[in-house]
């Protein structure tokens, strides 16, 4: 409405200044405005190509009148973001527009060329993209940190089970055995003939059915030398030839140095030199000794292990058959230093390679321990044909061999600052003779079905608990649904990792 007014009284003709924008093109003329018109002075920038800035131009001139767009184009000064431009109009006075100088918001300095918008973009980008990499990239590494923690603290808490074998004070018979049985299968047969005639024996230290047993030297350090008698040559060839399998090597297996056989036709000597464990066997061990649940652990921990490692065909090349012991008892497995177990004795063993299905079974008499022969031997049903009866049979005898351990594990009498525990005795001890014969075997394992007493105390701790709940699952009479060697140790290490740890054995 103020508008309207406005431009009926103004509705006159004005003499404007004009430059630029000047009828006929004159410079510094006047023009003459139609009716309703207004004089205007206008500014904008212009780029100059020569020296790349923006030059001001200034234009002065006469505006149509409103009717034809006049008006509109004054007002588009007050629109705020048009840079580098502007415009004023006045209809006031002739030569109103001289000494008007409109002012304008200027555009950049320079031009804007589409280069450095978009490049700006791009290191925007780019800038937003490393950021994204350096944080992936440090969130990885983080990750890798946290892990090799983490997995060096499981380390760190678990059982150090290799210890003898992988510490760097090798001695130099157990480095040389370890250098030379890369693949497992023992030092070269000549080295293994010198060290047996550079033998010093000692003295006796066991006695099996199959031969004796010495504590020897050999340069400085201590060995064992098993003699066997000698009618029991089949038994030094089959133990022998065990512990040369390739991949046999385990810290809870005996550890072969070396065998030897010299004879004159008359006469044969054959040895069998192994490290040597001062503590002597289980059964000495445990007849001497009691143990409290840590040890019980370890012990029964360790003998999983070997057996596991003894039971297990590696495939490959090189590959381990499996191999079934056949006369696991407390006399035939060593007690080590460091208080694990080492598995002894491989005369009666069984090799089973199941790519040829084969099972090598000795050529020698020699039968397995009659208190310690499973149900399905002394009933003569286990089937040679199948390897899984032989380790199933291990497993019988290992429950024996637990049951023993367990006995020696003392646990307190509640109410006092005693302990207790069983004294030490042969499974089957209270039930049949001193050498039991088959049918004495028989009768009790198979006919009465009878098995080691579970004394109640044994519940009162963990691992005595898991133990004898182990034991009566390895000593089921039906062989299948026995536990495997490596389900015991699982078992067994999955109970208190952290007491897995060595402990030092001594006999008290
Ligand atoms: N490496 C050894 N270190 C210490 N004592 C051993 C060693 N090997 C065997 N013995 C002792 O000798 C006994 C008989 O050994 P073993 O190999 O079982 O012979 P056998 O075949 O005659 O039964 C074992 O029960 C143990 O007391
Ligand atoms: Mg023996």
């Amino acid at each position: 409405m103020p508008l309207k007014k406005k431009s009926i009284e103004s509705a006159r003709s004005l003499t404007c200044y004009c430059d630029g924008s000047c009828p006929g093109n004159v410079s510094n003329g006047t023009c003459e405005t139609r009716p309703g018109g207004s004089c205007f002075s206008a500014v904008e920038e212009i780029y100059d190509e020569s020296t790349g800035t923006y030059e001001e131009e200034r234009t002065f001139g006469c505006m149509p009148p409103e009717e034809n767009g006049g008006l509109l184009m004054c007002k588009v000064a007050a629109v705020p973001h048009i840079h580098g431009k502007n415009i004023v109009c006045c209809d006031k006075e002739d030569f109103c527009n001289r000494d008007l100088r409109p002012a304008y918001t200027p555009k950049m300095t320079t031009p804007a060329p589409e280069l450095p918008v978009s490049s700006e973009s791009m290191h925007t980008l780019a800038l937003l993209a490393s950021i994204v990499v350096c944080l992936s990239v440090f969130i990885v590494i983080v990750f890798i940190l946290c892990l090799t923690y983490k997995r060096r603290e499981k380390l760190r808490k678990q059982p150090r089970l290799i210890s003898s074998m992988c510490n760097s004070q090798l001695s130099p018979l157990s480095q040389l055995v370890e250098q030379s049985s890369g693949s497992g299968s023992g030092l070269p047969l000549l080295v293994q003939r010198t060290i047996a005639k550079q033998i010093q024996m000692m003295r006796l230290v066991g006695k099996g059915r199959y031969g004796e047993v010495w504590l020897a030297k050999w340069r400085d350090e201590h060995v064992a030398v098993k003699t066997f008698f000698t009618t029991e040559e089949a038994s030094w060839f089959r133990e022998t030839e065990i512990y040369q399998t390739v991949l046999m090597r385990h810290e809870n297996i005996l550890g072969f140095i070396a065998a030897d056989i010299k004879g004159n036709g008359s006469w044969t000597q054959m040895l069998l030199i192994t490290d040597y464990h001062e503590v002597g066997s289980l059964h000495d061990y445990l007849s001497m000794s009691v143990i409290n649940p840590q040890k019980l652990q370890l012990l029964a921990y360790s003998l999983a292990s070997g057996l596991a490692h003894l039971h297990d065909e590696i495939f490959g090349t090189p590959g381990k058959p499996a191999i079934a012991h056949r006369d696991i008892k407390s006399k035939n497995i060593l007690v080590k230093r460091n208080g694990q177990c080492a598995i002894a004795d491989f005369g009666l063993a069984v090799k089973y390679n199941s790519e040829l299905d084969e099972i090598h079974i000795a050529q020698n008499t020699r039968v397995g321990t009659r208190r310690y022969m499973a149900p399905e031997v002394l009933a003569q049903v286990l089937n040679p044909q199948q390897f899984e009866e032989f380790k199933r049979a291990d497993m019988y005898s290992v429950g024996l061999v637990l049951w023993e351990m367990a006995r020696r594990c003392y646990t307190p009498i509640s109410g006092t600052k005693t302990t207790t525990c069983e004294d030490y005795a042969l499974p089957y001890h209270d039930v049949v003779p001193s050498d039991p014969t088959f049918e004495d075997m028989h009768a009790v394992v198979c006919v009465k079905n009878f098995r080691p007493p579970i004394p109640s105390r044994w519940q009162e701790d963990d691992v005595l608990a898991t133990v004898s709940k182990i034991m009566q699952e390895c000593w089921h009479p039906n062989p299948t649904v026995r536990l495997t060697a490596l389900r015991v140790k699982k078992t067994l290490g999955r109970l208190e990792p952290e007491c897995l740890i060595d402990v030092p054995m001594k006999i008290v």
